[in-house]
């Protein structure tokens, strides 16, 4: 598939890497396509404009901080009918540390998807670290990777690509779940900043029957 990753820092770098060499093809969306720090990512795809990566994709990356999504969906241009994965988290810095800005009665999620109404909006690949977005191998069982959204049509094409990163790929239901995926990214956080537990670790999900 094309793959527009919106936000080539960390986590859009790592997915783009993967991504890459499952044979998709990337576009890199950034504001400044021409700046140094971008030419390392040649041999992982193209960078050009926000907006040029997002018309030829069918898929479209949200990689952006927080306070960047409104924006960065704004210069996006029409997107509509395509699927948008938002791996967002709405951090913020509170007194312990990093906290969600947002919970409980609402989610990152559910504002994206309401920024971009036309498209298939899904939360995903928020809930582990860049480290294990690059590479989920090497553990004992796949790690887990929660998809929340609304189209249930367009879901097993976002699981799909979920298990080309090497994920199990598990339907975590409605965008309105989203509120459940923040909170989960958060206990990762939380675990590999102030547990003592280090960032290779990663949520897998255990079946005693394997069929079911
Ligand atoms: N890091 C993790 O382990 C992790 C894991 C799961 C989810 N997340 C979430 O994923 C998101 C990205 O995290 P990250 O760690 O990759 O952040 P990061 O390394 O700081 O990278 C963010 C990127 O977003 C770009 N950006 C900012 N505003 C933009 C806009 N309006 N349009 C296009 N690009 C824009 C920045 O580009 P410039 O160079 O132009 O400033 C930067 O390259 C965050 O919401 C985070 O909560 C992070």
């Amino acid at each position: 598939m094309q793959i527009a990753i919106i936000g080539a820092g960390k986590v859009g770098i790592a997915l783009a890497r993967n991504w890459a060499r499952a044979g998709h093809r990337i576009s890199f969306g950034v504001r400044d396509p021409a700046a140094e720090k971008h030419a390392a990512l040649r041999s992982i795809g193209e960078r050009v404009e926000p907006a040029q990566a997002a018309t030829k994709a069918d898929v479209i990356v949200l990689a952006v901080p927080w306070p960047a999504v409104a924006a960065a969906v704004a210069g996006l241009g029409d997107i509509a009918g395509k699927i948008v994965l938002d791996c967002t988290n709405p951090l913020t810095m509170g007194p312990q540390g990093l906290a969600l800005a947002i919970g409980h009665s609402d989610s990152g999620g559910e504002r994206t998807a309401a920024l971009a109404p036309s498209a298939s909006v899904f939360k995903v690949l928020n809930t582990t670290g860049d480290n294990n977005l690059g590479d989920p191998g090497r553990y004992p069982l796949k790690p887990v990777m929660l998809i929340a959204g609304d189209d249930g049509e367009k879901k097993p094409m976002v699981a799909k690509l979920v298990a080309d990163l090497g994920f199990e790929p598990v339907d975590a239901g409605p965008m309105v779940n989203a509120r459940l995926l923040e909170a989960h990214a958060m206990l990762w956080i939380d675990l590999s900043r102030n547990r003592g537990l280090p960032r290779d670790i990663a949520f897998a999900l255990m079946r005693r029957d394997p069929a079911r």
